[in-house]
């Protein structure tokens, strides 16, 4: 089954086209990361204009890559939320206008469901599941008995994970988007600053509480005329979010019995991330998280989470879908 794959949410605009939800044909991702870092964060208005300038290309440039005519594609599926709206809505009048067109079905796609898929590009996925879904706008724990089948059981009360590393990157002066720079930088630092820990109940989560104990931190040091050792505020953060992502994660496998665990979305590029999960696998826990290019958003994902949406519900959406901003993980 050849799936076009097509992704919009935010500010990459990309086109994929994949092979029975393994082969990646072609995966062209176009960022508009440099428009915004200017703004020091993502601006919707400029983000869906920028979508329409580039939807054309990106889909031209991907049929060239894989070699495929648009005849010999099965389906389209595309990502309908949640995300910003005028950025979804861009991805997906393309993704319809394709399917009218060439007569072709349409897979929808929730943008989480698209993350979680993302690992079985590169692994395969065993269920059941818990996955750790932590992207800018998203920090969940998924719960899947079966091949797309999702239980919210738990998510952040407040703050996404991605969006916390982006705004102490931008108090520390790194620019956006802050979570790889915060990153690199903690992999130079020390765990010398004390950072409060969160307690949340079950699986849930909340990171505003130590996003603003580092942001006075800083501000106090500031104010005292010291410096700040950045890499070392880094490390200190970055070892109070793995920790806490870790331990919640191992806590739901136990609480589900679950020996397969699955981690998504951007966050899931994070090195301490990954060096924590593997620090703590006793070595009967799976542990899949995707290689850097499938970590953040790509088409790739969508077309893949399509083929097998596919295989477990077996329906298509018509003409009349629509987009939101805001949706659970179908
Ligand atoms: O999944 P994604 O590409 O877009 C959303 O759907 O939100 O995630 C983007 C987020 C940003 O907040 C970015 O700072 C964060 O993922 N991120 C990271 C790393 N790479 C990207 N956060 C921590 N460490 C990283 N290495």
């Amino acid at each position: 089954m050849l799936i076009l794959g097509v992704e919009s949410s935010c500010d990459e605009t990309s086109v994929a086209i994949v092979r029975d939800g393994k082969e990646v044909l072609a995966n062209v991702v176009l960022s508009q990361i440099d428009i915004h870092t200017k703004f020091g964060g993502v601006v919707p208005e400029v983000a869906s204009r920028n979508h329409v300038y580039q939807v054309s290309l990106v889909f031209k440039e991907a049929f060239t890559r894989a070699a495929i005519k648009p005849e010999e594609i099965d389906a389209v599926a595309v990502t309908y939320a949640p995300g910003l709206i005028g950025s979804l809505l861009v991805g997906l009048t393309a993704a319809k206008t394709f399917a009218l067109m060439y007569n072709k079905p349409i897979i929808p796609i929730h943008h989480l469901a698209g993350h979680i898929y993302a690992n079985a590009i590169e692994h395969e996925m065993k269920f059941p599941a818990i996955a750790l879904v932590v992207s800018g706008g998203n920090t969940e724990l998924v719960y899947m008995k079966d091949n797309y089948d999702f239980a919210i059981i738990g998510e952040t009360y407040d703050d996404a994970v991605g969006e916390s590393y982006d705004k102490v990157a931008r108090v520390l002066g790194l620019g956006y988007p802050g979570g790889p720079v915060v990153d690199k930088m903690a992999q130079s630092g020390k765990i010398t600053y004390k950072l409060p820990k969160p307690y949340v109940d079950n699986f849930n989560f909340s990171f505003s509480g130590l996003k603003s104990a580092v942001i006075n931190l800083a501000h106090n040091e500031e104010q005292r005329g010291n410096a700040i050792r950045k890499e070392d505020l880094a490390a200190s953060f970055q070892d109070v979010v793995t920790e806490i992502l870790v331990n919640k994660t191992f806590k739901a496998c136990a609480a589900y019995n679950v020996k397969n665990i699955i981690v998504a979305g951007g966050v899931s590029a994070n090195k301490g991330l990954k060096e924590r999960f593997n620090k703590e696998n006793d070595g009967s826990y799976t542990i899949n998280i995707p290689s850097i290019k499938y970590c953040t958003d790509n088409a790739a994902m969508i077309a893949v989470a399509g083929y097998y949406r596919q295989q477990k519900k077996k329906d298509f959406a018509d003409l009349s879908l629509n987009a939101y901003a805001n949706l659970e993980l179908e």
